[in-house]
């Protein structure tokens, strides 16, 4: 693929390709000497337009790993908040001889727009409430470490799945490596295409649980819903909420996932966040070396001008 603007354009291989890469970069992050003279010639500009910790770091992280320059923009502190175009804004910062751009966008499509007007290779860091693909690599990527394979696995997306390109990332890369997949949440907070999606819906949070082996829980995202929505942040935490003692009443021990940041004490609890069953580090540990796989496998199509 020529971009990566969302799992929906890849295929199993893909995948398969950028794990065994990202093995080989987990190795080299483990070493003293933490870094690859790879991407020398490679200069990449993160433009993030949205808030972001472990995305915009991680990234970062990844890129100075493989040896690219690096310039980092920050919308709100741009000329964007003098009324620039996204267009302008990218041209302006590719003209500084920029080889390859990784964005987060609140908009839908933003990343796929951007493709098709500059010249250079696009990272969707997360547009809106489509796609956030690297996150669903880390996270596959986190339960096969966990696990062994996704393949065949029982994975449960609990939350709020409509306002979530995590879950809609998740669901087409869990879908192409084998898993079954269920969503769990409110009912208004679950998209009426979640089943063509060759997804099972569970309302019942304990029977989700007992069904899975992995529940992949999701942030409630109270900035892109309106005043007054159902269920309200004590609601939820109530009805959805993950807690110890729902843990322990399942008779067995299931691995527990979160993007971040969590809302601690509305969709986990504090002890369930922490417990060791819960590998929520490891998966932002494991977000580098995704990276690193992902950007040097785009990165080796660059033909410089
Ligand atoms: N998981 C995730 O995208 O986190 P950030 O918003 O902090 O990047």
């Amino acid at each position: 693929v020529e971009h990566l603007l969302g799992i929906k354009h890849l295929n199993r291989a893909d995948i398969e390709l950028i794990f065994k890469t990202a093995d080989h970069f987990k190795e080299v992050i483990n070493r003293p000497i933490k870094k690859v003279p790879s991407l020398r010639d490679i200069t990449i500009a993160n433009l993030f337009f949205e808030n972001s910790t472990r995305t915009k770091l991680s990234f970062e992280l990844a890129e100075k790993r493989l040896s690219a320059d690096v310039i980092n923009f920050s919308a709100s502190q741009s000329s964007v908040k003098k009324g620039e175009t996204l267009i302008d804004t990218a041209n302006n910062i590719l003209s500084m001889k920029v080889d390859l751009i990784v964005m987060r966008h609140p908009n839908v499509g933003a990343c796929d727009f951007l493709s098709k007007h500059v010249d250079a290779k696009i990272v969707n860091a997360g547009d809106g409430t489509h796609e956030h693909p690297t996150q669903a690599l880390l996270d596959s990527y986190s339960i096969r470490e966990k696990l062994g394979s996704v393949e065949g696995k029982n994975v449960v997306i609990v939350g709020d799945i409509l306002h979530s390109r995590v879950a809609l990332s998740n669901i087409y890369a869990l879908k192409l490596q084998g898993a079954n997949v269920k969503v769990c949440g409110p009912k208004t907070l679950i998209p009426k295409y979640i089943e063509s999606l060759g997804v099972d819906v569970e309302y019942d949070i304990k029977k989700a649980l007992q069904w899975c082996d992995v529940a992949n829980v999701l942030r409630v995202q109270n900035e892109r819903m309106a005043i007054n929505y159902f269920p309200s942040t004590r609601e939820y935490s109530q009805l959805f909420g993950i807690n110890k003692e729902l843990l322990d009443s399942l008779g067995k021990e299931i691995v527990i996932m979160h993007p971040g940041p969590i809302n601690r004490g509305v969709e986990l609890t504090s002890d369930v966040a922490d417990a060791d069953q819960a590998i929520i580090l490891n998966q932002v540990e494991n977000g580098v070396a995704v990276r690193m796989a992902v950007i040097y496998l785009l990165a080796q199509q660059i033909e410089h001008k």
